[in-house]
């Protein structure tokens, strides 16, 4: 008698703690954001490697030809960074910054030539970054 209620006394507490915890470490198992990085270098400089990463989840490296695109999720409300590799050159930003994206659904990265580009429209393009020489 009264096990039902017990139970719920008992489990409310527990859920609110559970969600409560996981809002405060930021960790969410659903999509937040996009992260697109396009490979806009020029005609004949071949494919790049790309590599994007949190602390939580790591996307490994991938490799995005001329004129091609590389897309990752954000997972959770945390630092992502990316990294490209292109012959000697090394480029290495913050692909998603939770002060500075806020709940922004995508954030675009153009890299070209002269430097790493960042969007949230895929339209207008502020230089955030530029690529190093190994
Ligand atoms: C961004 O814009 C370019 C040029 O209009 C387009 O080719 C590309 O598909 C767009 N990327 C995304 C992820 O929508």
């Amino acid at each position: 008698m009264g096990g039902r209620n017990n139970l719920v006394v008992f489990l409310v507490p527990v859920l609110i703690t559970i969600s409560l915890s996981s809002s405060v470490l930021g960790i969410q198992r659903n999509k937040l954001a996009t992260i697109h990085v396009m490979n806009s270098m020029p005609k004949g400089s071949g494919p790049m490697q790309v590599h994007c990463k949190s602390r939580y989840t790591d996307y490994r490296m991938q490799q995005v030809g001329e004129g091609d695109g590389y897309r990752c999720d954000v997972r959770e409300r945390a630092l992502y960074y990316c990294m490209a590799i292109l012959g000697r050159r090394v480029a290495s930003w913050h692909a998603f910054q939770p002060r500075r994206d806020g709940s922004r659904k995508a954030v675009y990265w153009l890299l070209k030539d002269h430097g790493i580009f960042l969007s949230w429209d895929n339209s207008s393009w502020v230089r955030k970054s530029m690529w190093e020489t190994e």
